[in-house]
């Protein structure tokens, strides 16, 4: 974009998370200015265009800085180890007072002040809601157990899952944020993004190696025996329990194939094939990655 007066600035929240890097990198390529929030610029990661500031979302006040001259924003509803926010008020109040029109949240899945007072938002900022279903890159948590063992061990090998890709997350709030038609279309919206296949846990394995060029194992264990491993690993029993209820009652939403992504960002949703693709050397041993690069 070369007319600079045209250029729209957007603060992301949680820009260095899984999600926030793909808001920034869809924002980016979008031909967006963008202000990146982490609570620590130094270990911030960042294309050199990109203007990281400091900022914490427990603290009101130290977002004032990092709302100056933004028209939009993406939020994020938590704060350390997922806790949810309430902070909520104060984070609207001072967005709409540095003059933010439009606001997207990343939904957290449980009950969320911020977001509340995001969609009761008597300051006519206009929203949309993020609920994307399980991540893609979920699915990094197999590497280390696929590169040592060349298997994953998990429960429930036929939940169903119509896993996103991040990209797609970013780039539905790419759209979202920018609103390039100008117009209401996105406002008072709670987008359900999912990626554009139901897949079993059989189906991500095969993927992944292919993508490796090696097979991937699959051992289903028990709920007793996940319910060790995830003990073993220091999980509260209160995640553990959440855990085996979504693996065991995936909702709907979960396993179903919203059309969200083609119709928001007119691309159709990136496959488990292109994310397995992009990742593939998380998944193989030095030699593993030798032999695919002699290839
Ligand atoms: N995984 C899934 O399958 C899934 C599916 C649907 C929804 N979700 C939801 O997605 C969310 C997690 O997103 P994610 O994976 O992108 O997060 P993530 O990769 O865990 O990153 C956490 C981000 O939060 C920021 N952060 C934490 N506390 C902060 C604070 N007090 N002030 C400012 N920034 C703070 C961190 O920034 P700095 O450390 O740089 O400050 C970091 O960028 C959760 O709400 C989860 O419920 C997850």
């Amino acid at each position: 974009m070369t007319n600079t007066e045209n250029v729209q600035k957007v603060l992301v929240t949680g820009a260095t998370g899984t999600v926030g890097r793909q808001v920034v990198a869809e924002l980016l390529a979008r031909g967006a200015s963008v202000r990146a929030l982490t609570r620590d610029p130094a270990k911030a990661d960042f294309p050199a265009e990109v203007e990281v500031v400091r900022g914490d979302l427990t603290d009101p006040a130290s977002l004032a800085p990092a709302l100056e001259g933004v028209e939009a924003a993406h939020l994020i509803v938590f704060g350390e180890g997922y806790a949810p926010l309430d902070t909520g008020e104060e984070i609207v109040a001072l967005a709409a007072k540095a003059g933010v029109r439009r606001l997207t949240v990343l939904h957290g899945g449980g009950e969320s002040p911020l977001e509340d007072a995001v969609r009761g938002n008597g300051l006519g900022l206009r929203w949309t809601v993020l609920m994307p279903v399980e991540f893609m890159a979920n699915a990094l948590g197999w590497a280390d157990g696929i590169r040592s063992h060349g298997r994953i061990e998990e429960p429930y090998a036929d939940r169903l899952s119509s896993m996103v890709h991040e990209a797609d997350i970013g780039a539905v709030a790419a759209v979202a944020l920018l609103d390039e038609a100008r117009d209401a279309r996105h406002h008072g919206r709670a987008y359900v993004i999912t990626g554009p296949d139901v897949l079993t846990l059989h189906d991500k394995v095969r993927v992944i190696g292919a993508a490796r060029g090696e097979p991937v194992g699959l051992v289903e264990l028990t709920e007793g025996q996940a319910v060790e491993r995830m003990r073993a690993a220091g999980m509260p029993q209160e995640t553990i329990d959440f855990m085996l209820y979504v693996y065991g009652n995936t909702p709907v939403e979960g396993r179903t194939v919203a059309t969200t992504v083609q119709d928001v960002t007119r691309r159709p949703a990136r496959t488990f094939e292109e994310w397995a693709a992009d990742h593939a050397a998380a998944f193989r041993t030095k030699q593993q990655g030798k032999r695919a690069q002699e290839k």
